[in-house]
């Protein structure tokens, strides 16, 4: 069942180099506005609660788009809607492809967050993510997320959920000025509280500001500054052993060309792969692009209206040749890399192309 469902979201992510796919098979669901901290990098707290989307809508835009195969549910904090088993169950029950379920977490609520988890794994999703935010050691953690012994509980969410058969957890560490140089220090920290805890475990990604994160004053990131951490980091890590690894290695090598550029390095698949859905329903291109495109409640939840209006496709267009903001976040990238890789089939017919154009007194290359 794994390997079936394994090999249908490959064959979508794959089809993404074809061109726009028909529907989404990857949906970024803020469900929530609301949050318990009030971070430095983000100002989602700040943000005024609007009438989010109920759990009766939510079941009814789930079973009216059953085409995601990769569900990430973000906020503010999840774990502050206090139906999200019902989300949960509500997305196993109407999307028949689901393969990988993915929430971040800022650790503060570990017994939610285990009984959360344990359901979604009860519930036979294949792949089941769980990510912890970590912004440092300890005391420049709470420092930056604004209250004493959220460091604490962020690695106490880590240990149990890295406890439950079947989950998978990591760290996710945003850098930014403050932390920028503590990312081994970090890795340290968190390896005295948890054995065996090492860099594989913990995941990079930068400070972006954009309109979810709610904070156009985040401080610019110099591009050989990062890259020099990055290459130790990728060090520490060694070889990439696994599909998740590999692909981290190629966002991170990506960092500093797209910290000079502020332009995706490469294609990016935003309104072909993935979507980004707020907690009142608006639809936007991704995180970064604040080009909305409608709300759920004036379509009667059906998506494919959204998706397949002029608007939609012009803005797909525009983003395929790179006219948009302009971003590189793992949320985001991680389609845009797995529809960029080589494949046999792709790599003859390109080359096959290419021999097809060449004169026969052309030199090779
Ligand atoms: C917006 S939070 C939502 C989930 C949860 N509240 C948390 O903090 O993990 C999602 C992720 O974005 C990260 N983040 C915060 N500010 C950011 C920024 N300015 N740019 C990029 N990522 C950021 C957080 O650390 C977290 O890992
Ligand atoms: S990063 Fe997460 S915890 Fe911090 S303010 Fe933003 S949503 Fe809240
Ligand atoms: S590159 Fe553009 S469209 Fe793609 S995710 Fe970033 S801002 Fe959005």
């Amino acid at each position: 069942m794994r390997a079936k469902n394994l090999l249908s979201f490959g064959l979508q992510a794959v089809r993404t180099c074809l061109g726009r796919l028909n529907r989404p098979y990857k949906l970024t669901f803020s469900v929530t506005d609301k949050c318990n901290l009030r971070c430095r990098s983000c100002n989602i707290w700040k943000q005024k609660i609007g009438d989010e989307l109920s759990i009766d809508e939510i079941d009814l835009f789930f079973s009216k788009n059953p085409g995601i195969y990769w569900l990430d549910l973000t906020g503010g904090e999840v774990m502050l809607r206090q139906d999200f088993p019902e989300i949960t169950r509500s997305a196993v029950r109407n999307l028949p492809h689901l393969f990988q379920f993915h929430f971040p977490t800022n650790g503060t609520l570990p017994d939610r967050t285990e009984r959360s988890t344990q359901i979604a794994l009860d519930l036979g999703i294949p792949k089941v993510v769980v990510s912890v935010s970590i912004d440092g050691p300890p005391r420049l953690h709470d420092e930056l997320r604004d209250r004493h012994g959220t460091w604490e509980s962020a690695v106490e969410t880590y240990g149990r959920i890295k406890a439950l058969p079947g989950a998978e957890v990591y760290f996710g560490m945003t850098l930014g000025a403050e932390n920028l140089d503590l990312v081994s220090e970090t890795i340290d920290s968190i390896a005295a509280k948890i054995p065996g805890f090492g860099p594989a475990d913990l995941h990079l990604n930068i400070a972006h500001d954009t309109f979810y994160y709610g904070n156009p004053g985040v401080s610019p990131l110099a591009p050989h500054e990062v890259e020099a951490v990055l290459r130790s980091f990728m060090g520490m890590r060694g070889f990439p052993s696994n599909p998740v690894l590999l692909l981290e290695w190629l966002y991170q090598r990506k960092v500093p060309q797209y910290l000079e550029t502020r332009k995706s390095p490469i294609r990016c698949q935003a309104l072909s792969a993935s979507l980004f859905l707020t907690a009142t329903g608006d639809v936007f291109p991704c995180t970064s692009y604040e080009e909305k495109l409608g709300n759920l409640r004036d379509v009667d939840f059906d998506l494919g209206v959204v998706w397949d209006q002029p608007t939609s496709i012009r803005l797909f267009e525009e983003i395929k040749r790179g006219q948009c903001p302009g971003c590189w976040t793992p949320c985001e990238a991680y389609q845009s890399i797995m529809a960029s890789l080589p494949r046999p089939g792709t790599w003859l017919t390109r080359t096959s192309h290419r021999l097809s154009k060449r004169s026969p007194s052309e030199p090779r290359a």
